[in-house]
């Protein structure tokens, strides 16, 4: 496996790689690699010749207040993780090497930014858009694969990449959970004992929101909602930023249940501010 912290070797190996017929693999990271990562790789590694995981905490976005410096950082055990995983190459690149100065030119997401994450956190998804540009542009013609848990990011990269017209085919990759429902996160580190505990109750706001849609067949957007609500309250250590649902396509809230919605949710526990989403799909009466 090859490690490399420079764009240009990046892109000259993949073209290389290219111009003798192999297909190339791209998983975008900020590294604290976990189990939801390394599905991702596995199934990079089935589908495509030469699997790419980058890593980068990316600066552009992270507000002022969050976590980016406290953000866990161990390139050593990413990379074996990453390896052990089917990854080819490893690009961890410094913040001088993809930003020498200031960028002066970024992109920016204009709807879907107002909603939901980016309601919460202005600026954050014009970083991911100009950070996911980047890395498409060193990789070159790719399959570009994103987690489902971060729904919003995932239906904004779609949109990047028809918008912008660039060369990749985004694949989504469902969110991998443990036992107990709590999805596989890098800030679930951030938790005591109890926070961990407690942190189940996104899942289970969420489940709650599922089973009004498609058990009771609710089509009144705020009583699925309120379904949601009602259980993220309960639970004390939880401070709830949001309980929506939402068309999965437009990320806005239809003014009915349809066939398909995503349930979304964030919130803060402790130190950790943690989201999760789920599918529900309603009987058509
Ligand atoms: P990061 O949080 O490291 O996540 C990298 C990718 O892994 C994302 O596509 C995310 O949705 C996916 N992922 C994380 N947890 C997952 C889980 N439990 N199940 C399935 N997939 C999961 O998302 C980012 O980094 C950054 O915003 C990035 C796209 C790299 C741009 O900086």
């Amino acid at each position: 496996m090859i490690l490399t912290d420079s764009p240009d070797e990046l892109r000259a190996f993949l073209e290389q790689a290219r111009r003798v017929g192999r297909s190339v693999g791209l998983h975008p990271t900020m590294g604290s690699l976990h189990g939801g990562h390394r599905t991702i790789i596995r199934r990079a590694a089935a589908e495509t010749d030469v699997v790419v995981v980058s890593i980068f905490v990316n600066p552009l976005q992270f507000g002022p207040g969050e976590d980016f410096d406290a953000y866990p950082r161990d390139l050593e055990r990413d990379r074996a993780q990453a390896e052990e995983a089917g990854a080819d190459v490893v690009f961890a690149p410094s913040t001088a090497a993809m930003f020498p100065e200031e960028p002066q030119v970024t992109v920016r997401v204009n709807r879907l930014a107002d909603v939901l994450e980016g309601a919460h956190r202005p600026g954050h998804f014009d970083g991911v858009a100009t950070i996911v540009t980047k890395l498409l542009a060193l990789a070159g013609p790719c399959h570009a694969y994103f987690g489902e848990k971060d729904y919003q990011q995932l239906v904004v990269v779609r949109h990047l990449v028809d918008d912008l017209s660039l060369p990749a085919v985004v694949v989504g990759c469902p969110t991998v959970r443990e036992p107990d429902g709590l999805a596989l996160s890098s800030r679930n580190a951030y938790l005591s004992a109890t926070e961990r505990s407690a942190a189940t109750v996104l899942y289970h706001s969420l489940l709650a929101g599922k089973r009004a849609v498609e058990e009771r067949g609710v089509s009144d957007v705020a009583e699925v909602r309120a379904a949601m609500t009602v259980v993220a309250q309960r639970e004390e250590l939880f401070d709830l930023d949001y309980a929506e649902v939402v068309d999965p396509g437009t990320l806005s809230v239809p003014p009915k249940v349809g066939a398909e919605v995503r349930l979304l949710i964030a919130g803060r526990t402790g130190k950790a501010r943690l989201i999760d989403n789920l599918a529900a799909n309603r009987q058509e009466d």
